[in-house]
């Protein structure tokens, strides 16, 4: 395989960026191909911990060069901002970091309206505030400014206007600075900006046609995506793996292979359907010891137990090859894991999302319960030395949803991952 797709098969944060900073070790190139800022993926490299949100997870090895695909949205001060703390951490981009001229700038008037409908909507999504909805809305109406408009100054000036223009007819978006300030802005972010901003689809094509291993990124995860996760209470872009080959300009056709992780339990952050919500020290303790805290917006993330009705869904609508489960050391003491198996709606049994989907608040989880292992995983190295109930409960996953378990994650660390296959051949 030379091109591969990680996304997260559940409701993000599921470790994509651990799974990507492993796998790139052998990779030539890292795309992000969806969403922007609202993204926290964490790497740990001895002891030290980064935790990337526009920059992909390639970055903290020295030979994979990182592009951020047209399919994203970008706010620029933030990804300077990730640029010069890597620099200072020793980590130099400056050579090998690629930003699609396609992509759409996140401005201010994104993030103003973002907090603003937030505080205003009665169906609060509990968004990251990144400004991910609104720059997505101005991209699709055809009012965004693109990374391409700063190597314009006239053409970002024209942009600019017809994004302001537009804006100010949408009452209750917040409260933004002016066109002027954000113009001059732009313009010096643009002197620095300027000499990464390239054609990112003829790049990553010729990369491939070399024979180049190149991996994209996903963020957020399949049952956040706008189109089939549990709308509303869903993010503005498609996390799921066809649109990598939409966010980065390549065609279906060059994406070999496709991975999804998924979190041996279950979290969300943020508003929106969990069946398998564990609203009780159970969860508290899957939060603790998962150490479950959002990455970008320091919230608590809401747990449970693993829960095999979406991640059916997620299995079909990304066309996965393999899972990645991540977190198996989470569960080391549990003497018993419930997992969902089914949904109970009215008094019936479904094994499939309902539908409509806000039927998800209705539904009430069928678990089956499968005996814990009581041991240590995180040093385990090889599939064989997994306690039997652990390679049971993989099993169990992989059956649930007809997908194959690829890798295994059991620590934070690089070392603490188990391949079943070789992703890279
Ligand atoms: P992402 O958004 O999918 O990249 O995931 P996040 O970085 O937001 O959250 C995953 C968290 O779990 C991070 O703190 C990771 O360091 C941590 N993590 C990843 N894989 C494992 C694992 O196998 N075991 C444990 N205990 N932690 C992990
Ligand atoms: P990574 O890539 C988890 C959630 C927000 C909110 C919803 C909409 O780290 O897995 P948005 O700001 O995108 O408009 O918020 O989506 N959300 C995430 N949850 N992980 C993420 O990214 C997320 N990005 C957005 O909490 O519920
Ligand atoms: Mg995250």
């Amino acid at each position: 395989m030379s091109s591969v797709v990680i996304v997260g098969a559940q409701w993000g944060d599921e470790g994509k960026g651990k799974v990507v900073d492993c796998l790139s070790e052998s990779a030539d190139m890292v795309v992000r191909f969806n969403g922007g800022a609202n993204a926290g993926h964490t790497i740990i490299v001895d002891d030290e911990e980064y935790v990337l949100h526009l920059i992909p997870s390639g970055a903290i090895r020295e030979k994979a060069d990182c592009v951020i695909g047209n399919g994203c949205v970008i706010d620029a001060d933030q990804l300077l901002s990730e640029y010069d703390e890597l620099m200072r951490r020793g980590i130099d981009l400056s050579k090998r970091l690629f930003i699609s001229g396609f992509a759409h700038l996140v401005l201010p008037h994104h993030k103003a309206a973002d907090g603003a409908w937030e505080g205003n909507s009665k169906v609060a999504l509990g968004t990251t505030k990144r400004g991910i909805g609104p720059a997505y809305c101005d991209k699709y109406a055809r009012f965004g400014v693109r990374a391409e408009d700063l190597l314009e100054e006239k053409d970002l000036r024209n942009k600019l206007e017809a994004a302001y223009a537009y804006r100010s007819r949408w009452s209750g978006s917040g409260e933004y600075p002016g066109l002027e300030e954000v113009f001059e802005h732009l313009r010096k972010i643009a002197k620095r900006l300027s000499p990464f901003i390239v054609d990112t689809s003829l790049l990553i094509n010729k990369r491939i046609d070399e024979g180049k291993r190149v991996l994209f990124e996903g963020a957020q995860g399949t049952l956040l995506d706008v189109d089939f996760g549990t709308y509303p209470y869903v993010t503005s872009s498609n996390p799921v793996a066809p649109y990598a080959a939409i966010g980065a300009g390549v065609g279906i056709r060059q994406l070999d292979m496709t991975l999804g992780v998924v979190k041996a339990y279950l979290t969300r952050v943020g508003t929106g359907p969990f069946p398998t919500e564990l609203d009780s020290e159970v969860g508290e303790k899957l939060r603790q010891q998962g150490g479950e805290v959002g990455r970008t917006t320091g919230r608590d993330r809401r747990t449970g137990w693993l829960d095999l009705i979406p991640l059916r869904l997620s299995a079909r609508v990304n066309g996965l090859d393999g899972l990645v489960v991540s977190k198996l050391d989470v569960l080391d003491s549990y003497e018993e894991i419930p997992v969902c198996v089914a949904y109970k709606l009215r008094g019936k049994t479904i094994t499939e999302i309902p539908l409509p989907v806000v039927l998800m608040d209705e539904v009430e989880p069928v678990y089956e319960i499968l005996p814990g292992w009581q041991s240590d995983t995180s040093e385990v190295t090889k599939w064989s030395d997994l306690p039997a109930k652990a390679q049971e409960y993989l099993k169990f996953i992989a059956e649930g949803c007809g997908i194959p378990v690829s890798g295994i994650s059991v620590g934070q660390r690089r070392d603490q991952i188990i391949w079943l296959e070789e992703v890279f051949q």
